[in-house]
């Protein structure tokens, strides 16, 4: 959607993934301290979002949404003034049907009142969910809130959350800011990876203004190895997904730390070109041996080799295959170990990897290095 929103893929923390319905007002204030004292806000984590729960079951006498008067008593208003005095952005979440998934109620036929409640706290981000739809297609009951919102005069970041019902790529770039290509992650390797391959075949339709959403990050919530919250981080940033942090960082160990403040993958996610990188190649088992690659801005490239295989494995990226000339002189830079590992890679490059491992790269061809001396 072009209203001047996420150029790039938009960076914050989401409640649900770690909190589903166990949320208040303090705990969103707690998230926001914590992204500042963290340090993850001035990496580019800016959105604090609440997800489904936040509103009371009912709406009032005069049909407006309220907060839980139990668990957000002060209002989102309130919130909003606070989140923002921190320099960071507040989001909110409805839903394009009767009820919410948690059954909280939904802003179909209400999106004109609903959108001017949110610009009245002050709100930057709705994400608009898909439960309780009556049976009508997704096409038909997102456009309605985009045109709300819009109605509003306040800059916000709609992201739609249809599920990848009717092949959103197809129609939400003019709808909202991201849609989501998939059902629901959850915290293991199976749904990481399974949510990786069927968000890739609507890489062509992402870019700025619309993204693929492949769902918001499961790094630091414990059903994953070390390895495998990596492989995860590395994969969401080389693919241009939104980078929504979904564990409780006001507790966070090192490496879950270490993992989302990656500030070289994170550079990646945001370079001003937006291409969503893509899976290039895979061999083994059951195509466990992956090259995944996408362009930078500059002439440089993003590659990703993940070793989904049970065993450890070599994996090799082929120039043809990541989309380089024959020959070309290429200065490789490991993004896990922030350092060049090669400045002088032609033809091919290949590491050696534990299994469910991943290593993160920027190539740069040396014609780019040199600022193509000619
Ligand atoms: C749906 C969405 C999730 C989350 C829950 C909340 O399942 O896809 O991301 O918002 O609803 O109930």
């Amino acid at each position: 959607l072009q209203n001047g929103l996420a150029r790039t893929p938009p960076m914050g923390w989401n409640s649900w993934n770690f909190f589903a319905c166990n949320i208040n007002e303090t705990v969103i204030k707690e998230t926001a301290d914590a992204l500042i004292s963290t340090g993850l806000a001035n990496l580019g984590y800016t959105y604090v979002n609440i997800d489904d729960c936040w509103s009371k079951v009912t709406r009032d006498a005069k049909g407006q949404m309220v907060p839980d008067p139990k668990t957000f008593k002060s209002g989102i208003k309130a919130l909003a003034d606070y989140v923002h005095s921190k320099g960071l952005k507040l989001g909110i979440y409805s839903d394009a049907g009767k009820f919410t998934c948690q059954v909280r109620p939904g802003s179909i036929f209400h999106e004109k009142e609903d959108a001017m409640s949110f610009a009245s706290w002050d709100v930057d981000y709705l994400k608009y969910d898909n439960c309780f739809n009556l049976g009508i297609e997704p096409k038909k009951r997102y456009p309605p809130m985009r045109d709300a919102l819009n109605a509003t005069g306040r800059s916000i970041f709609y992201s739609i959350c249809e599920w990848g019902v009717d092949d959103p790529a197809l129609w939400a770039g003019k709808v909202g800011n991201s849609w989501r290509t998939t059902e629901d992650i959850n915290d293991t390797w199976v749904s990481m990876t399974n949510i990786a391959d069927l968000n890739d075949k609507w890489a062509a339709y992402a870019g700025p203004g619309g993204w693929n959403d492949p769902d918001m990050l499961e790094v630091g919530n414990g059903g994953m190895t070390y390895k495998e919250y990596r492989s995860h981080f590395s994969i969401w940033a080389l693919i241009k997904a939104p980078l929504l942090i979904g564990c409780d960082i006001r507790n966070m160990t090192a490496e879950t730390k270490e993992i989302l403040s990656n500030q070289e993958v994170i550079a990646v996610n945001q370079d001003p070109l937006g291409v969503q990188g893509r899976k290039v190649h895979s061999n083994g088992t059951d195509g466990c041996q992956q090259v995944w690659a996408g362009p930078l801005s500059g002439n440089s490239l993003s590659v990703v080799l993940w070793n989904r295989c049970m065993q450890a494995a070599t994996i090799t990226a082929e120039w043809n295959v990541i989309g380089l000339e024959a020959g070309t002189s290429v200065s490789v830079r490991d993004l896990w170990q922030h350092e060049v590992v090669l400045n002088n890679a032609v033809a091919s490059f290949s590491a050696q990897l534990d299994a469910h491992d991943c290593r993160m790269y920027v190539f740069t061809p040396q014609a780019a290095l040199m600022g193509n001396v000619m």
